[in-house]
């Protein structure tokens, strides 16, 4: 591969190569957790929302839980965002740069998207009952968005680790109105991403389910549990399927060592798939126990981090010989690094801490407007 590239940048990196590949794979695999509980709770508040319009009280109820934590959803997912955002444009910016100029009218359309379906998850989570369900297209139209989002993000993610594409676009019109709709794993990679966060919304509403048992509303919350269960089960039952079209779609070198070529690449890869579905096993076979729901939980979370590494590897088997990280020199700046770890961290804390307010559990939602 020869591709047409700008050239490194001369500025020195901040910190050591390493260190940042690890902080954009920490910060990324927190940013993948909110954005499924978004843009799947987004789906499943909206389903919830027309069978609860349709006289169906307990999907009136979740619809009602689910949208009052959506907006909190959007901050964390667009909050936990920039730091990934940050560190690929310090170790990837050529060609993150290049992709995001080419998609240019797609591209910052996610701004006026996100927007939108911010105002959109306000205006439901803050609506009465009747209200809410008058205007049920804005909760559809505000998942839809999201949605939306999570396609333009896969569009430009995976232009950017196919540089030898990037001249051949360019010379083919300067509008910036295209997507990267010629790439072969796009659609399984979007589809990848879409029914992972319907299968994690479906955990959600499982948790749902067991806090409103133990706030002594055992018809809903058992209820809820065996609906999120539902989804939870059969979202990964689909995403099997999903996830070998996205192996097979990808180019062939990289497929054989997901395949057996590599021992490492494919005891990752169907490690976690095989996680993924012990989670689901165990939550099939007791959905009221809240032990299972945490077990599975930690499984799915180890998924998701084996998934990044997987989608790393991936990343640097398609642009590892060009990326110019040899090239690039380090001065570490020790005054800086240190105050972003610890803010870092306490981030995290005010956002548990936030969340605890909240109390979430108990679907408490702000005053709401008329
Ligand atoms: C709120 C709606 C959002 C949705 C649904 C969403 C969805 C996604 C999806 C699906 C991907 C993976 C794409 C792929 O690899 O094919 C992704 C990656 C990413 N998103 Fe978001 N995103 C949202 C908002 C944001 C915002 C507001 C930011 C930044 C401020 C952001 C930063 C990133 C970054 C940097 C990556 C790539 C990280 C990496 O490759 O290491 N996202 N997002």
């Amino acid at each position: 591969m020869n591709p047409v590239l700008p050239p490194v940048d001369p500025l020195p990196l901040p910190a050591p190569v390493w260190l940042i590949v690890l902080l954009q794979t920490v910060t990324f695999i927190l940013h993948l957790l909110a954005m499924n509980l978004l843009m799947g709770g987004g789906v499943l508040a909206a389903i919830s929302g027309a069978r609860g319009k349709a006289n169906v009280p307990h999907h009136r109820k979740l619809a009602e839980t689910i949208g009052g934590i959506l907006p909190v959803v959007t901050a964390a997912t667009i909050t936990l965002g920039i730091a990934p955002l940050l560190f690929i444009q310090v170790l990837y910016g050529r060609f993150f740069f290049t992709s995001s100029i080419l998609l240019a009218v797609p591209w910052i359309l996610v701004i006026v998207l996100l927007c939108l379906a911010y105002y959109g998850h306000y205006f439901s989570a803050l609506s009465e009952t009747v209200r809410r369900e008058r205007f049920l297209w804005v909760a559809w139209l505000s998942a839809l968005f999201v949605i939306a989002i999570g396609f333009i993000y896969t569009n430009n993610l995976t232009l950017m680790q196919t540089p030898e594409r990037f001249r051949e676009l360019y010379l083919s019109g300067r509008s910036g109105l295209r997507l990267n709709l010629a790439e072969p794993t796009l659609l399984p990679r979007f589809l990848h991403f879409f029914v992972a966060s319907l299968a994690v919304a479906g955990l959600g509403t499982l948790l749902i389910g067991h806090h409103a048992r133990r706030r002594g509303d055992p018809k809903f919350g058992t209820w809820a549990a065996r609906y999120g269960m539902v989804w939870f089960a059969g979202a990964t039952m689909v995403q099997v399927l999903v996830g070998f079209w996205f192996l097979l779609s990808q180019p062939d070198a990289i497929r054989a060592a997901f395949l057996g070529g590599s021992i490492v690449h494919t005891v990752h890869l169907f490690g976690a798939a095989f996680l993924a579905l012990a989670a689901v096993f165990l939550i099939v076979m007791k959905p009221d126990s809240r032990r299972h729901f945490w077990i599975s939980a930690a499984l799915l979370v180890v998924t998701v981090v084996v998934m990044v590494l997987v989608r790393h590897w991936v990343r640097r088997f398609m642009i590892g010989d060009v990326d110019g990280f040899e090239q690039m020199s380090v001065e570490t700046q020790w005054g800086v690094l240190p105050i972003f770890l610890v803010l870092f961290v306490a981030s995290l804390g005010v956002i548990g801490w936030m969340l605890r307010r909240m109390r979430i559990e108990s679907g408490a939602t702000p005053d709401r407007i008329d």
